[in-house]
């Protein structure tokens, strides 16, 4: 299939679809000029993942791991939302149900305005008490030279605070994958809708079958835990999978539809026709 024909057959999708789950990974923010991480160039190049995120290393050096998120803090506040965040933002608007399922620890989902959202992977703009397990924004006065320079923030109980990120070898907040789950298991099958009450009204269009639910896989190798498995509960309940990424991923053998694009383009290019139906 032609590019413009994968284009077109995704607005339809996504016109007709009333359930969207979007899985994102580190390439939504690659045209905001977020580096990924296992990309060319990419942000671990020059810093082993043991020294910086991981538990050990934190506890070993906090002020190595430290230094590392307040230089990505300090390039957070240079950077901006790009097309596919708005557009993931104003699809969480227009369709009936709709998460979004994130990996990134940046904040450019939520200044672009999504709120139906699932971070994974945490928030570097949090921190958590390694002492009293408090999560909280980034202290007041927060600096990112006096971090840079050794000095460690502290929580009001006076114990050390971490970013609030999952690190390797750390476990995903399980209340993460309920709600992950659950959106797919809610879905009525396609053709097959829920069993209704005899009471309950025949519907005007009682032919009309059942859209599909869509998972857009936007911008992640999958190469961590093999996706959490979103794909293969995706098809368990019908889901039609599309895949946005520039490179096949661990992910690609399962998708139906796969846009071998930037996400910021596709997006820049389809969003405006599906919502202009929707
Ligand atoms: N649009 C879409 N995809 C892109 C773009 C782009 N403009 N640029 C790069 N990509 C793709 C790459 O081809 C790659 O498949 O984004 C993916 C980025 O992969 P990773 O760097 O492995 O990032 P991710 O999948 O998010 O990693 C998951 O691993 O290190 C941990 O906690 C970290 O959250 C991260 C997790």
């Amino acid at each position: 299939m032609e590019s413009h024909e994968k284009e077109a057959l995704l607005v339809r999708w996504l016109q007709e679809a009333t359930r969207v789950l979007a899985f994102c990974g580190a390439g939504v923010s690659a045209e905001s000029g977020v580096p990924t991480f296992r990309g060319a160039g990419g942000l671990w190049e020059g810093h082993r993942i043991e020294d910086v995120a991981t538990p050990e290393a934190f506890e070993r050096d906090p002020v190595t791991v430290w230094r590392f998120y307040a230089e990505r803090l300090e390039k957070l506040e240079t950077v901006h939302p790009n097309p596919a965040h708005l557009a993931l933002a104003e699809m969480e608007g227009r369709c009936r149900e709709f998460l979004l399922v994130t990996q990134n620890v940046d904040d450019l989902h939520e200044r672009a305005g999504s709120r139906k959202l699932i971070k994974l992977h945490g928030s570097i703009k949090e921190v958590r008490c390694t002492a009293c397990g408090r999560i909280g924004p980034l202290p007041a006065g927060f600096s990112f030279e006096a971090v840079k320079g050794g000095e460690m923030p502290r929580c009001g109980c006076g114990g050390l605070l971490r970013p609030n990120v999952v690190w390797f070898g750390e476990y995903l907040d399980p209340e993460h994958f309920q709600r992950l789950e659950g959106f797919f298991r809610s879905c009525p099958l396609p053709d097959h809708p829920t069993p209704q009450h005899p009471n309950t009204p025949t519907p005007q269009h009682p032919n009309t079958p059942t859209p599909h639910p869509i998972l857009l896989i936007i911008g992640t190798s999958g190469l961590v835990s093999g996706g959490y498995g979103v794909t293969w509960l995706a098809k368990r309940y019908g889901a039609k999978v599309v895949e946005i990424n520039p490179e096949a991923s661990a992910l690609s053998l399962d998708v139906d539809l796969a846009l071998r694009m930037p996400a910021g383009e596709v997006m820049r290019r389809v969003w405006p026709l599906v919502k202009a139906v929707v």
